[in-house]
């Protein structure tokens, strides 16, 4: 750690400090050190209506602030973190008002950055990681411009080089499929890459037995939560219904092409499957792991999901494969095609 930021950690509990970060200067404190997060809206003359996004060192720090982490926004931080991301994630509660706005959320980015790290890290907390420039003013990314601007207002400027001098760019995740709501250095194309906007566009019929309404209730949950358009082919647990009539529904849209896939679920998933598979141009594969789920998509390009009720298995995860998964082609479309000449 270079001598400027050993010394830091102190200016950093008790003050107000300028540092530079992979991508602007910013101006910081520690999060829980609320007269110096005041001084910091003082001094870069910024509403309070305006949250401030925070710096963290390492994973352990973000569950101080968040207990809701989707799955994008796990894969984005596989991806870019440390880096010049930054993610808006719903907080704990834990956050100052003072922070948040007021707002449900914060906004969080792990710094590529290893001695600024280090100071999070020795502080055991995150810092406040807004950009040193009055509210306004262009970004400040050499440390000629930041002791300038705030030599004698800061209690320590820290001399050093930003690498990026672009803003992060900033993805909403609070939801499962993110939103950029500002770009920065890294594109929309690389976000979009990542998280596999895919899942989210996909409309899907799905219908059920009465053995199968209960997991069919969830599944439909899950899938609007992906984003998925969901059509509901019913049916109730209240009494029993023969699957086959279920499963001509669901055969008969996926054949059509209004929707995308199905999704029929009975006991076991034998019957919708018998049956959906009598349908001209339907491939319906009865998948009990994500596994079969993956070689389905991959080697057989099935249209329908099987699923049966009475599996003791992540029925929430076979069904994300499924729809995740992109179709091979190659070797495999010669065998397709065979398999739709014996359709009469
Ligand atoms: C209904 O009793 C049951 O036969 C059905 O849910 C399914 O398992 C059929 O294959």
């Amino acid at each position: 750690m270079l001598k400027s930021y050993s010394k830091a950690v102190e200016y950093f509990e008790n003050g107000v400090v300028v540092y530079p970060t992979d991508t602007v200067y910013g101006i910081g404190c520690v999060f829980d050190n609320d007269s110096s997060v005041k001084r910091i809206y003082d001094l870069k003359n910024r509403d309070h209506s305006k949250a401030l996004p925070l710096l963290i060192s390492d994973i352990s720090q973000l569950r101080m602030l968040t207990d809701d982490v989707s799955e994008s926004a796990r894969k984005l931080m596989d991806v870019f973190w440390p880096g010049a991301l930054t993610l808006v994630f719903n907080h704990n509660g834990h956050v100052s008002d003072l922070i948040t706005a007021g707002k449900p959320t914060v906004a969080v980015r792990m710094p590529d950055n290893p001695d600024l790290r280090a100071v999070i890290d020795k502080l055991g907390k995150p810092i406040i990681g807004t950009s040193a420039n009055l509210s306004g003013e262009p970004s400040i990314t050499s440390y000629r411009d930041a002791a300038k601007r705030f030599a004698g207002t800061a209690d320590m400027v820290i001399n050093g080089k930003c690498h990026d001098n672009i803003p992060s760019t900033i993805v909403d995740v609070t939801d499962e499929c993110p939103v950029i709501i500002r770009r920065g250095s890294i594109t929309e194309d690389e976000i979009e890459k990542v998280i596999n906007e895919r899942a989210c566009k996909m409309k899907i019929a799905i219908g059920s037995d009465h053995r199968g309404s209960t997991l069919r209730n969830s599944l439909i949950d899950h899938l609007v939560s992906l984003k998925c358009e969901v059509i509901d082919c019913g049916t109730s647990a209240d009494h029993p219904v023969d699957y086959p009539v279920i499963a001509r529904d669901v055969a008969e849209r996926v054949q059509n092409g209004s929707v995308d896939y199905g999704i029929l679920i009975c006991g076991t998933g034998l019957g919708m499957s018998i049956a959906s598979n009598k349908f001209k141009g339907i491939r319906a594969a009865l998948c009990n792991s994500t596994f079969m789920a993956e070689r389905a998509r991959l080697h057989n390009n099935a249209n329908i999901l099987c699923l049966g009720a009475e599996f003791d298995v992540d029925q929430n995860a076979i069904v994300d494969v499924f729809i995740k998964q992109e179709y091979e082609g190659g070797r495999h479309q010669k065998r397709l095609d065979m398999i739709a000449s014996f359709e009469k």
